[in-house]
C-alpha cells in the first residue's frame, strides 16, 4: 500500500507540480504525518489561497460544456482556476467531478484537490425510505447499512461528502423537516446518528466511504411554531439534553463534518454562535473537523439583523467557528480584506482551512485526487440489484402498523376480491420522498406494482381522488386537490364489489421536507371525505399511510380496522408493502414521534414535564388539559404492533439500592404468545422524579430488537449506568443525582411494567 502510494507521490511530483514548478511538494508525502502535511502545505499559500479553501460554491453550470462566459458562473470558473475554491456542491458524476477536479488539481498554484458535497439523505439513485421511517426500524445495523449502500452509489458518482445526517430531533409534526431526522428522542436520535455516520464513513475512507455531515447545528428542529427558518428560544438544559445529544454521539463517532442551521438561537444565529460552534463543538467536544455554513445562512445574518454587510457577516461568522461559506459568496470576496485590515486574526483562517486540509487529506485526495472517479464502479454500482435488496430490507423493517382490528391482516393470498383506491397507490414519485435530487422521477415501485405481484388475488385499482393538481417538484409548492370528485362513483362502486378494500391516502412526496411547514395534519385535499365515503360503501379497510411526518388521522383511528404506517419508502416501496399486506413479512416498527389526535396539540412528545397539574384528579377543570381533545397523543412515541403478540413478565433489577456509578442490570422476560414469529423492540424508560431541575415524566434510556419464534421466550437485558441517568443543568454541568428512580420496560412509551431503585 506505502509503496503503491509513494509511487503516486512521484508520478504527481513529476507530471502535476514538477514539470510547472520544478519544486518538491513536500505535502504530497504520504509517509508523512497528515499534521505535518498541512503545515507544509498552508506555508506556501497565500492568503487568498486559504480563503479560497474556505469556499464552497454550487456548480451551477455545464462543467463539461464551454467554460461560462459572463455573470456569477464566470466569476466561479475564474475563481476555481485560481485556486479560491475548497469545495463545490451539486456537481456530480464521474465525468464532472473528474472535469471539475482536474482544474483544481492541475491549473491551480497548489493543486488542492475539492470536496464535492451533495445532499445524499436516504440513498443516491437506489433510494431508501426517508429517515424518519427509517428510525421507526429501530434497527440500528440495517440503519447503517442503509448509509452504506448511500456512500456506495453517492462515492460511485464522483462524490466524497453527503450533508447527512440530519440529526435534529423535533417534536413538532408541523415542521416537514421532521422527515429527515430521527424523530422527537434524543436517546434513540444519539443511536441512530452513530449508526448513519459510520455506515456513511465505515472505519476507514477507502473509496466506497464518503465523509458525513451532523446538520443542522444546532436547535432547528425546534422553530417556533414549526414554521421553517423561524427562531428558536430554549433553555440551556433543554439545548444540551434534548438537542446536543445526537450531535455529540455523531462528534463521538468520529463524524468529520457540521452543518451550522439557518435559525437564531436565543436571539443569536447559529451561523454567528460562538457558544455553540467555538465552546461547545470545538471546546468542550474537541471536534476536529470543520463546519460548513447552511446555503447562504452567512448573509442571512444580515436578514436576521444580527450583521451589518457583508464584511460584517463574514467577520462574525468566521469568528464564530463556521469554517466554510456555503454559497453565501462572502467568505471568499471579504475575509482576506478583514485579516488584512486585523479585523480578523490571520490565526482564524489558519484554523479553519487547517481543519478543511485535514479532512482532505484523511480522505486521501492528496493521494488521488480521482479516488472516487471510477467510471466501471459507477456503472455497475449505482441501482445494482444488490442496492435494491437492501434499501427493500430497510423499507419492510420502517413500516409501523398502528391497528389490525380482529386481524383484518395480513391479506389472504388467494381468493381474496381486493379493492385498491388512492391516488398514491399508483404513484411511483411520491415514496421517493422530497430529498431525492439524484433519483430519476418516478422511478420507485408503487403499491399497485406490488401488490400485483401477488397473482392469486383478484385486485381492481381506481384512484377515487387526486392528491395534488399540479406537477411537483422540489422547487414548487404542491397545490391540493380539494374541488375535483369525479374519481368517487367508480371507487365506491369497486369497493363495494370488494371483499376487502386497501386504501393508501396521505402525502405526496413533496408535501414534507424543506420549507413544507403545515398547519393541518389531516389527510390533505378531499382525501377524508373520500375515505368516510369509501367506508359507506364498505367498511373493511386497510389504511396505508404514506407520509413525512405524523398525521393526525382520529376519525381512522376509530372507525377504520386497519392502519399501516408506511411513510415513504424510497424505491422499493411498493414491494416492501405488499409483502407486510400479505403477511410475507411481519411488521416490528415503532414510532419514533407521537402522532397527536389534532394539530393543536403540537408540539406533542411523550418525554414531556409532569407540571405542577397533571391530571384531572383534584379539579375537573384547572388541571393542565386541552378542554376540546383529550391531552394524549392518538398513537404515542414507541407504538407499533405485530402480526404476533408479546407478553413481558419477572422486570427484575439486580438489586434495590446502588451507589452512583455502580451498573444497574435491569432484565425481563418477553414471550411471543401470537401465531406468527415476529420481532419486538423492547423499550427501557426512565423517571428522575426529584431533581434539582424538573426532569421529564419518561425518558427512553435502552431498547432491544428482538427476534422471537412463535411461544418463545427470551430474557431481555438492560445495563443502566450514571450516562443514563444524568442530566445537564443550565450551565451545561452533568449531574447525576441520588434519590429514587422509576424505571418502566414495555411495549411503548405508555405502556409497560414498572419498578423502582435507590441511587444513593
Ligand atoms: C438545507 C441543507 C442542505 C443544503 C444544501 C439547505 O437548504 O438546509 O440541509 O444540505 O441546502 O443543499
Amino acid at each position: 500500500m506505502m509503496k503503491k502510494q509513494i509511487k503516486r507521490y512521484a508520478f504527481l511530483l513529476l507530471i502535476v507540480y514538477g514539470t510547472n514548478y520544478g519544486q518538491t511538494k513536500k505535502y504530497l508525502d504520504p509517509t508523512k504525518p497528515i499534521e505535518e502535511r498541512i503545515s507544509l502545505l498552508m506555508k506556501e499559500m497565500t492568503l487568498e489561497e486559504k480563503v479560497g479553501q474556505m469556499n464552497q460554491y454550487n456548480g451551477s453550470w455545464d462543467v463539461t460544456g464551454p467554460k461560462p462566459e459572463s455573470g456569477s458562473n464566470e466569476e466561479k470558473y475564474n475563481n476555481l482556476k485560481k485556486g479560491w475554491v475548497g469545495s463545490m456542491l451539486t456537481v456530480r458524476g464521474v465525468k464532472e467531478v473528474r472535469a471539475v477536479q482536474k482544474i483544481a488539481v492541475e491549473e491551480t498554484r497548489l493543486g488542492i484537490p475539492l470536496l464535492f458535497g451533495f445532499d445524499v439523505i436516504h440513498g443516491y439513485k437506489t433510494l431508501s425510505p426517508i429517515p424518519l421511517a427509517e428510525a421507526a426500524s429501530w434497527d440500528l445495523e440495517a440503519i447503517k447499512n442503509s448509509a452504506s449502500v448511500a456512500a456506495l452509489e453517492a462515492s460511485a458518482s464522483g462524490l466524497n461528502w453527503t450533508f447527512a445526517p440530519n440529526v435534529d430531533i423535533s417534536n413538532d409534526a408541523r415542521w416537514g423537516r421532521v422527515m429527515e431526522g430521527a424523530g422527537e428522542d434524543p436517546y434513540l436520535g444519539s443511536k441512530i446518528a452513530k449508526a448513519r455516520v459510520k455506515g456513511f464513513q465505515g472505519e476507514r475512507f477507502d473509496h466506497t466511504k464518503i465523509i458525513a455531515c451532523a446538520k443542522h447545528f444546532a436547535g432547528y428542529g425546534f422553530v417556533e411554531a414549526g414554521r421553517d427558518y423561524n427562531s428558536v428560544d430554549m433553555s440551556n438544559s433543554k439545548l444540551y439534553n434534548t438537542v446536543l445529544p445526537p450531535f455529540k454521539a455523531a462528534s463521538d463517532a468520529g463524524i468529520r463534518t457540521f452543518m451550522n442551521s439557518f435559525n437564531t438561537l436565543n436571539g443569536i444565529p447559529a451561523t454567528g454562535n460562538v457558544f455553540l460552534q467555538r465552546d461547545i463543538l470545538k471546546g468542550e467536544w474537541g471536534f476536529k473537523g470543520f463546519v460548513v455554513s447552511d446555503w447562504a445562512s452567512i448573509a442571512e445574518m444580515i436578514t436576521h439583523g444580527y450583521a451589518a454587510d457583508g464584511a460584517d457577516a463574514a467577520k462574525k461568522a468566521a469568528l464564530a467557528g463556521s469554517d466554510m461559506d456555503m454559497e453565501s459568496n462572502i467568505y471568499v470576496t471579504e475575509l482576506a480584506k478583514l485579516v488584512k485590515k486585523g479585523s480578523v486574526k490571520e490565526s482564524v483562517i489558519d484554523d479553519a482551512v487547517r481543519r478543511i486540509l485535514r479532512v482532505k487529506f484523511e480522505l486521501g485526495l492528496f493521494d488521488d485526487p480521482y479516488k472516487y472517479c471510477d467510471e466501471a464502479r459507477e456503472k455497475s454500482n449505482i441501482g445494482s440489484k444488490a442496492n435494491n435488496d437492501d434499501v427493500l430490507d430497510m423499507a419492510k423493517k420502517s413500516i409501523v402498523l398502528l391497528k389490525n382490528d380482529k386481524n383484518i391482516l395480513p391479506l389472504k393470498k388467494s381468493g381474496a376480491k381486493i379493492a385498491l383506491i388512492g391516488a398514491l397507490a399508483n404513484d411511483k414519485n411520491s415514496p421517493l420522498g422530497s430529498w431525492r435530487i439524484a433519483a430519476d422521477d418516478n422511478t420507485a415501485v408503487s403499491v399497485l406494482e406490488g401488490m400485483q405481484q401477488y397473482k392469486n388475488s383478484a385486485l381492481v385499482y381506481e384512484k377515487g381522488t387526486d392528491v395534488a393538481t399540479n406537477k411537483q417538484s422540489f422547487l414548487d409548492e404542491v397545490k391540493v386537490n380539494t374541488t375535483d370528485f369525479s374519481g368517487f362513483e367508480a371507487a365506491k362502486k369497486a369497493a363495494k364489489e370488494a371483499e376487502i378494500v386497501v386504501m393508501v391516502l396521505g402525502e405526496i412526496g413533496f408535501q414534507s421536507g424543506e420549507a413544507r411547514s403545515r398547519t393541518e395534519l389531516g389527510l390533505p385535499g378531499n382525501q377524508q371525505q373520500l375515505l368516510e365515503e369509501i367506508y359507506k360503501a364498505n367498511p373493511n379497510i386497510v389504511l396505508v399511510l404514506n407520509n413525512g411526518r405524523p398525521l393526525s388521522i382520529p376519525w381512522a383511528a376509530e372507525h377504520i380496522p386497519a392502519i399501516v404506517e408506511a411513510w415513504q419508502l424510497g424505491t422499493q416501496s411498493g414491494n416492501a408493502i405488499a409483502q407486510v399486506l400479505y403477511g410475507d413479512y411481519n411488521p416490528s416498527g415503532k414510532l419514533p414521534m407521537s402522532f397527536p389526535r389534532k394539530v393543536g396539540q403540537c408540539p406533542i412528545y411523550y418525554n414531556l414535564y409532569n407540571t405542577g397539574r397533571p391530571t384531572d384528579k383534584d379539579n375537573n377543570v384547572f388541571w393542565s388539559h386541552y378542554s376540546d381533545v383529550e391531552k394524549t397523543p392518538l398513537y404515542p412515541f414507541g407504538y407499533g404492533l405485530s402480526y404476533t403478540s408479546f407478553d413481558y413478565k419477572n422486570l427484575k433489577i439486580s438489586k434495590a439500592s446502588f451507589q452512583k456509578g455502580e451498573k444497574i442490570e435491569v432484565s425481563v422476560d418477553v414471550t411471543n404468545t401470537g401465531n406468527f414469529d415476529g420481532k419486538e423492540i423492547v423499550q427501557l424508560y426512565i423517571n428522575d422524579p426529584v431533581a434539582s431541575i424538573a426532569r421529564p415524566v419518561k425518558e427512553l434510556k435502552g431498547f432491544e430488537l428482538v427476534e422471537l419464534k412463535k411461544g418463545e421466550t427470551k430474557t431481555v437485558q438492560f445495563t443502566l449506568t450514571n450516562n443514563e441517568l444524568g442530566f445537564y443543568d443550565n450551565n451545561g454541568k452533568f449531574l447525576v443525582e441520588s434519590g429514587q428512580f422509576n424505571i418502566m420496560v414495555g411495549w411503548n412509551s405508555n405502556n409497560g411494567l414498572n419498578s423502582k431503585f435507590e441511587l444513593k
